[in-house]
This record gives C-alpha cells, sequence and structure tokens, in this order.
C-alpha cells in the first residue's frame, strides 16, 4: 500500500487506518501529518478553542483500571469544592476571555444532582459561556434536567472500542451501556464530545482503528485521543506508558477520518511530552483544555503522576498557552467554539 493513496481516498477503511497506525518512514509520517493539519485548516481554521476547566471533586466511585482517581486508592487525599469556590473560579475563567467552562469530577454517583443543578444555572444566567459538563455516567433524568439548566455538551470518552477489554478494565460494566449513554446524550440535544485512550494494556492497533471508527460512528462533535500514563497508585501502575508517536499518528488519522470535530491537545499529552500539545495541534487538534482548579486542590486532581501544570498557579496557564498558541501563528478563538456540525450546518 502506498500511503498518499490512502490520504487521497474520501473514506477510510479500517485496513487503511491499521496501516497508517503502522507507518515508521519519515516521509510517510510527513505526509501524514501534513494531510492532517491541511483536514484541520479546511474544516476548522487557525482558530484554537481554550475551555476552561474546573476539576470540582476528585471523589469517585468507579474502579477504571487506568486512573488514580479510582475508588480503592486510599492515598489520594479527597477533596469537593464548595459551590461559591466553583462559582468564583467559573468568573475567573470568564475574565480571562474563556467562553466554555468544562465542569469535570471523578464519578461520584451521590454527588448532588440538585447542587450540580443550580450550579449550571448559575453560571448560564451570570456569565456568557458555554458549559461542558464530564461527569460520567448518571441517569438519563439527571442528563436531561442539566440540559434543561443551560447545559450545552457532554463529555463521556468511551475509553476503548474493544468490549472485551472495556469490561476488563471497568471491572465488567458493559461498552454497550457507555455507548447507550452516549447516543442518549445526542438525542436530547447534548453536543457530545467522546475519545480514547491510546496505549491502554493489551491494546492492538486494530483497537485503536475500531476507535476511531466508533467516533464516526457516534457522529462526535468531539473527539479525545489521549495517551494512556500509568499511575502507581492502580493496578497498571508498572504497565508501559503511551507511545507519543503512536498517539500523534493516531490524532492525526482521527483528523482525517472525523473531519469537522473539535479534537484537544489534551493534558495527558503535555505530561507525556513536553511539547505534546504544540505537536498536537500541529497534526490535527483545534483545542486545548487550560485547568483553572484552583490550589489547594489542583495538585490532589491525580488521574495519573506529574501531570502537566499540576503545581502552577491556575493564573500562569492561560496566558502560557496564549503566547504558545501566538508562537505558532495560530490564534485564540474568542467565540464559544460551539460544534463545527452546527455552525458549518446549511442552512
Ligand atoms: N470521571 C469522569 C469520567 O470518567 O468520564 C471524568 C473524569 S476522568 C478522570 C477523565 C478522563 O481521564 C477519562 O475519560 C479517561 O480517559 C482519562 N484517564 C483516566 N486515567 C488515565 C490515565 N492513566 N492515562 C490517561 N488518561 C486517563
Ligand atoms: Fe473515576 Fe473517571 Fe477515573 Fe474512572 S476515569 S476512576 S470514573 S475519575
Ligand atoms: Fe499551564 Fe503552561 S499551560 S503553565
Amino acid at each position: 500500500m502506498v500511503v498518499s493513496d490512502i490520504l487521497n481516498k474520501e473514506n477510510l477503511s479500517k485496513q487503511d487506518i491499521v496501516y497508517l497506525l503502522t507507518i515508521m518512514e519519515e516521509f510517510e509520517i510527513k505526509l501524514l501529518f501534513a494531510k492532517a493539519d491541511e483536514v484541520r485548516k479546511k474544516y476548522c481554521g487557525d482558530d484554537i478553542h481554550l475551555r476552561g476547566i474546573i476539576e470540582f471533586s476528585n471523589h469517585c466511585d468507579q474502579h477504571c483500571l487506568y486512573c488514580g482517581l479510582r475508588l480503592h486508592n486510599k492515598n489520594l487525599p479527597r477533596y469537593r469544592m464548595n459551590k461559591d469556590e466553583i462559582l468564583n473560579t467559573a468568573r475567573f475563567i470568564f475574565k480571562a476571555q474563556i467562553q466554555t467552562i468544562v465542569l469535570q469530577y471523578g464519578e461520584y454517583s451521590f454527588y448532588d444532582f440538585y447542587e450540580i443543578e443550580s450550579i449550571i444555572n448559575e453560571i448560564k444566567n451570570e456569565l456568557d459561556v458555554a458549559i461542558t459538563l464530564s461527569l460520567g455516567e448518571r441517569n438519563f433524568e439527571e442528563y436531561e434536567r442539566w440540559k434543561a439548566a443551560g447545559a450545552d455538551r457532554f463529555l463521556l470518552k468511551h475509553e476503548t472500542a474493544n468490549s472485551k477489554l472495556y469490561s476488563i478494565y471497568h471491572q465488567g460494566d458493559e461498552l454497550e451501556n457507555r455507548l447507550n449513554h452516549l447516543r442518549y446524550l445526542k438525542s436530547i440535544g447534548y453536543q457530545t464530545g467522546s475519545g480514547n485512550i491510546v496505549g491502554l494494556p493489551d491494546q492492538t492497533l486494530e483497537d485503536i482503528a475500531d476507535d476511531l471508527l466508533l467516533l464516526k460512528e457516534l457522529d462526535v462533535d468531539m473527539a479525545s485521543i489521549s495517551p494512556f500514563i500509568p499511575s502507581p497508585e492502580t493496578p497498571y501502575g508498572s504497565e508501559a506508558k503511551a507511545n507519543i508517536d503512536l498517539t500523534l499518528i493516531a490524532t492525526a488519522v482521527a483528523r482525517i477520518v472525523l473531519k469537522d470535530v473539535h479534537i484537544p491537545a489534551t493534558t495527558a499529552l503535555g505530561t507525556l511530552d513536553e511539547l505534546g500539545r504544540e505537536k498536537g495541534l500541529k497534526v490535527g487538534a483545534n483545542v486545548i483544555m487550560p485547568n483553572y482548579t484552583p490550589n489547594p486542590y489542583r495538585q490532589n486532581y491525580q488521574i495519573y503522576p506529574d501531570k502537566k501544570c499540576i503545581s502552577d498557579d491556575p493564573l500562569a496557564c492561560g496566558a502560557c498557552l496564549t503566547l504558545m498558541i501566538k508562537s505558532m501563528g495560530r490564534k485564540v478563538g474568542r467565540s464559544k467554539g460551539h460544534s463545527l456540525k452546527i455552525i458549518n450546518k446549511p442552512i
């Protein structure tokens, strides 16, 4: 097979994707990255959207084998920001001219539904921002009520499209159930984000190809392709971390396959490689999610160790990223950065 022939196709098959994930020659990788950057420019332009994230609690009652926030990690001091702290952080993000606020926590089923509803209400009443929820699986009625309160988007990664591995990583839970949640979220009007983790134990390149095809089938508005970073506080603590080149190649292929979606250059990418986020932005990504979780909480949102910016002042990240974006000849998006599928929809 010849890489340029695959890149000229309108739709890539699973076989094409697997082939692209195996390329090693520098000239082939350059061709792939150039194509991904061209597709990014065509569908997203040069704007890089910033999404300010508030990790408002690290409590979690789940057991995902790869994540340091899992319930069984007894070495992590747990926290929960109160409503005023969350609202003040949201105001701070808005003042920094960031128009999307991401509310994320572990997956704590007992976290009060009404408190989250009233936080959404108050943010939307006071600030002209979009809200993304990243709250794991909750029940369908809660999704509906939070949508009615003003939430715009929901981020729920499928993590892996391999149903056997999904059940292993999530202690018996079923992938189909997660997909039903994603489909339901979309059906009630959320802009939906999903995604995978590259480099999880026992994952194959075929699995990653299936991840990208699943994202296409789900017709997501946002796709996060992030690398696995082992946490010593998990059963996968001594597994190998993801390969940066494979993660970048998977990001580039995701852009080519999915076209008009938002793709973040993730914090995990920046943790894996000092220049990881810049590299991601050059191969198809168009979003960055600066962390505004205030001190002293931020160092305890330890999904994995040495998380990028964990010890920095939250003030520093916005300015640092703006500088990075300008130095790349790109622009900071000044809109809410809604789904490209909505913005580009013919009237
Ligand atoms: N609890 C919510 C959930 O699971 O959707 C939101 C927070 S959770 C920490 C956000 C994401 O972190 C997960 O979707 C997962 O992809 C990612 N994650 C967890 N552990 C990771 C690891 N060791 N390496 C890379 N990403 C990881
Ligand atoms: Fe909890 Fe989310 Fe981590 Fe799973 S990935 S343990 S649900 S925080
Ligand atoms: Fe956090 Fe640079 S992005 S300090």
